[in-house]
């Protein structure tokens, strides 16, 4: 069986997506799969017609990567990969698609407004603030539309904070979500299709001071996670289900992860969903799956086995 990992690319989370690519390369080759590990640029459709391997891997985060243009070229290359199709990377990347998908399949998922870069030119920095006080009150969540890594993101607690939320948020790109700010419990829930359809791997629960930033995600040291979550047995299989429900519903392929929020009052609150998770030492994805009992190197050779049928 012989593998492409794609990785790198030019999107902000290039460094990211550098040791994912690396670590799944490695993990196959652990499992007697034959590994190219490639950084992707324009000499990507010559590259793969020399190789001609079985199975392509994309690991890019990010524009290019998940927003289903890369997937675009692979569908044209006609080898098989792993993951996502073009068209629901598109949709789920799209912060305000993907959170109109989850409502619609019956998921909750934290209120919220979009704001494009030139509106709040128009209306000033007091203009948005007096929109968003009137519509959520404080805290609210600033993130780029269409983003990664939580770069971009702002939780801003204080009316004074929140115009530098926005330059920073645009700093990623044109357009602003705004959400309201949930308390809980924060998760991460995988989920990997295996012969009987997608199943959830076990949550990973996320508790970190000042937030589960860029820093805080690939620099080991500042985020305590419990793997599996600290949840009973009915809100594990809770949010099992919605991990699952929002992977069918955003017709995800092969994995996923759920980001969400459980509340004290049960809800669990979707975020977003990724459909090129982290696959780094510190990333949700393989902590869940090394919890499940998974022997990684078995578990990636199987997804890239399903994707080469
Ligand atoms: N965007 C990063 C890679 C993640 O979701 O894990
Ligand atoms: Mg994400």
């Amino acid at each position: 069986l012989s593998v492409v990992v794609l990785a790198g690319g030019l999107s902000h989370e290039r460094d990211v997506s550098l040791r994912s690519g690396r670590r799944v390369a490695e993990t196959l080759r652990a499992a007697g799969v034959d590994v190219s590990l490639h950084d992707v640029d324009a000499t990507l459709l010559t590259y793969l017609d020399q190789q001609r391997p079985d199975v392509v891997w994309p690991l890019l985060h990010g524009a290019g990567g998940e927003d289903g243009s890369l997937r675009d070229v692979l569908e044209l290359s006609g080898v098989p990969y792993v993951g996502t199709g073009p068209r629901a990377s598109r949709r789920a990347w799209d912060k305000p698609i993907a959170k109109e998908q989850l409502l619609a399949a019956g998921l909750s998922t934290p209120d919220w407004l979009t704001l494009p870069q030139d509106l709040f030119r128009d209306l000033g920095a007091h203009g948005v603030l007096t929109t968003v006080v009137e519509r959520f009150g404080l805290p609210v969540v600033v993130k780029p539309t269409r983003g990664g890594s939580a770069l971009g993101v702002t939780r801003v607690n204080r009316p004074d904070h929140l115009a530098r939320a926005m330059v920073d948020c645009f700093a990623y790109g044109g357009g602003a979500l705004i959400e309201r700010a949930i308390d809980g419990v924060e998760l991460a829930v995988s989920v990997v299709e295996g012969p009987q359809g997608p199943v959830a791997l076990p949550a990973v629960e996320v508790v970190v001071d000042g937030g589960y930033d860029y820093d805080a995600r690939y620099n080991a040291g500042r985020v305590e996670y419990f793997v599996p979550a600290r949840l009973s047995a009915a809100q594990a299989d809770d949010v099992a289900r919605v991990a699952v429900t929002a992977h069918r519903a955003l017709e995800l392929r092969h994995l996923s992860r759920t980001d969400l929020i459980l509340q004290a009052d049960g809800t669990a609150q979707v975020l977003e969903v990724n459909v090129a998770p982290g696959m780094t030492e510190t990333s949700l994805f393989p902590q869940a799956a090394a919890a499940a009992g998974h022997d990684l190197a078995t578990l990636y050779r199987g997804i890239v086995e399903s994707a080469a049928r």
